[in-house]
């Protein structure tokens, strides 16, 4: 048995080596903190201003944008995909049909276009967006890095595929992740967004009369919140488009409840309550309660969800909607 410096050792090599595998992983020269700093230097301000003087018309849409982000990211990488519009693209995706913000981000293009033509893509443009949000919500935020470039590919069969689904398991879950090389931690953390914002109950409809093998309501939800959505979704087939705040603590505000509500077995959708019952992600929910954990954790996974499939060739589109002529 080492004596125990000698492990306290191995143990801090061991993490130093996981951090640098991380970060050659990362294509840390795609993307730059402080992008547009001689190109640009009021963009970050008036994509900030835009996007806060939008959520102060429609509150919801503050939500949205963080979600945005991620639909984005996931489906053909951080290019601004989900932005176009067309028959068959992103934004027609089942899975995006409740999507919200685009008129944010096509007021922020409209005005940081007026400032500086043809220089900030639509893609960093989300990225700012989700980063403003969480601000607008009382989160710390984090340093967003720029220079992507808009794609031009977008199709709503990817969109549908690549993202994942709310009756997904942990396993499922840390799969999707790895494949954009996102580690389980960083999973656990971004879903850490669920903090705030809304769900619909087809999302979750199983979970409260229908849940394998049993056909009845799923053990691992709690019985006083399983008997309020039943009230809310009255029936398995019920299509209203009511809306379910998913973090029941303080819906409003980005802050670490969402973990403070999956120990209470309070999670709305099965991919969120998974991350307590699965002993691999237990530990990493208990330990993100942590209100500054949770703030810094959030901001570096955001960061490294923004370099996934980051194109450094491409368009800056001019109308996030539509591919330049
Ligand atoms: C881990 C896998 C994830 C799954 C399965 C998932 C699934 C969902 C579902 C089903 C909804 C509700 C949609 C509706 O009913 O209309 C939702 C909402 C939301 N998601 Fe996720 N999500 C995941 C991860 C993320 C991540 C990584 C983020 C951001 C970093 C995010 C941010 C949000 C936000 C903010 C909302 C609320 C949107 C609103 O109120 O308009 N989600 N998510």
């Amino acid at each position: 048995m080492a004596p125990p410096r000698t492990l306290y050792m191995l143990r801090t090599l061991t993490v130093l080596l996981l951090l640098s595998v991380d970060a050659m992983l990362m294509p840390a020269f795609a993307v730059q903190d402080d992008f547009y700093q001689t190109s640009c230097p009021d963009a970050e301000s008036v994509i900030a201003n835009t996007v806060n003087a939008e959520i102060d018309k429609n509150f919801k849409i503050a939500a949205g944008l963080i979600r945005m982000a991620f639909h984005d990211c996931f489906v053909e990488g951080c290019d601004g995909s989900v932005l176009l519009e067309g028959e068959d693209t992103e934004r027609t995706a089942e899975i995006n049909l409740t999507l919200l913000g685009f008129e944010a981000i096509d007021a922020a293009e409209t005005a940081v276009e007026a400032v500086c033509p043809g220089v900030v893509s639509c893609a960093d443009i989300i990225a700012y967006a989700a980063r403003d949000s969480t601000v607008k919500l009382n989160g710390t935020g984090w340093v967003v890095q720029g220079g992507r470039k808009d794609g031009n590919v977008s199709s709503a069969a990817a969109a549908q595929n690549d993202l994942p689904l709310p009756t997904f398991d942990a396993s499922q879950l840390i799969d999707a992740f790895a494949q954009r090389n996102l580690s389980t931690q960083q999973m656990v953390v971004l879903s850490g967004a669920h903090t705030v914002g809304v769900g619909h109950c087809n999302k979750f409809v199983e979970r409260l009369y229908n849940f394998s093998p049993t056909n009845d309501t799923d053990p691992t939800l709690n019985a006083t919140l399983a008997n309020q959505l039943k009230l809310e979704c009255p029936s398995l087939t019920f299509n209203e488009t009511i809306e379910i705040f998913m973090e029941t603590i303080t819906p409003g505000q980005f802050d670490s409840n969402y973990y403070v509500d999956l120990t209470r077995q309070n999670g709305l959708f099965t991919s969120d309550q998974t991350l307590f019952e699965d002993s691999r992600t237990q530990q990493l929910v208990e330990s993100l309660i942590s209100e500054q954990l949770f703030d810094s954790e959030f901001g570096e996974a955001m960061r490294a969800l923004g370099t996934v499939g980051v194109k450094t060739e491409g368009q800056v589109r001019t109308i996030c909607s539509q591919v330049n002529a």
